[in-house]
């Protein structure tokens, strides 16, 4: 990988990545601030993306237009949807899914992009692997592969959970991993996305979210950091 892209909606999720980067150049495009350096010997473009879809798909955009990143990968911290997934625990993406995409009513499956076709972004194997192997040398906690469902929603409800993970296969939950797997299909760029469990989704999910946002920020971090100690 020539040049990589990692993205974070939030500051918390980012701000690890700029202490290992020595003067990075900065460049401000469509309101969001790209960091350019290298992480570990291998040249990357960090962003903070901003929270939600549309953040997250100009700003892969533009690190494919504009930085020419050859790969993306996605940190940060997302509502735990599969049930042994615990507060903490991280999730490695296998595919994403929009799962506020609903033409239901013009007979197109929840998640189905109408006429395109299209309601599954498979993440690529090599970065899948990568990761998985930082986290089985390094991580302490629960690791699972699995699906990324994205909307524009912060979740905190019991039934949307069960039928986010019964309905549509998802295992976490969080508001850019759709987006940015779509823009990177659409390019031909491969991507993961790797998210640490900030919360259950559940009715306490507001209170959770709030108490342990750091804490899995620095989880998904630790992975994203090994990973680029083997590439
Ligand atoms: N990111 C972290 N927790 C989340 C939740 N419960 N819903 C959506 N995005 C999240």
């Amino acid at each position: 990988y020539p040049k990589i892209g990692i993205i974070g909606a939030m500051d918390e999720e980012i701000k690890r990545f700029l202490n290992h980067i020595d003067n990075p150049k900065t460049v401000v495009k469509a309101g969001i601030q790209f960091y350019e350096g290298n992480f570990y010997d291998t040249k990357v473009v960090l962003c903070k993306s901003g929270v939600g879809k549309v953040n997250a798909a100009i700003c892969s955009q533009i690190l494919i237009d504009t930085f020419r990143v050859g790969a993306i990968i996605f940190t940060g911290v997302a509502g735990a949807l599969h049930p042994e997934l615990q507060i903490g625990d991280i999730l490695i993406s296998t595919d994403c899914m929009h799962h506020d995409m609903d033409a239901t009513a013009l007979g197109f499956d929840k998640g189905m992009i109408p006429y395109d076709k299209i309601s599954i972004f498979k993440a690529d194997h090599q970065l899948i692997n990568l990761a998985s192997n930082a986290s089985e040398k390094w991580f302490k906690g629960h690791t699972r592969k699995g699906r990324v469902l994205s909307g524009d929603q912060f979740i905190a409800d019991r039934e949307i959970v069960r039928n986010l993970h019964e309905q549509l296969g998802g295992d976490c939950t969080e508001m850019e991993g759709a987006a940015v797997a779509q823009v990177c299909s659409m390019n031909e760029v491969p991507f993961v996305i790797i998210r640490s469990m900030s919360d259950k989704a559940d009715g306490s999910a507001n209170v959770n979210f709030a108490e342990f946002v750091v804490q899995a920020s620095q989880h998904s971090y630790q992975i994203v950091e090994h990973m680029f100690k083997n590439i």
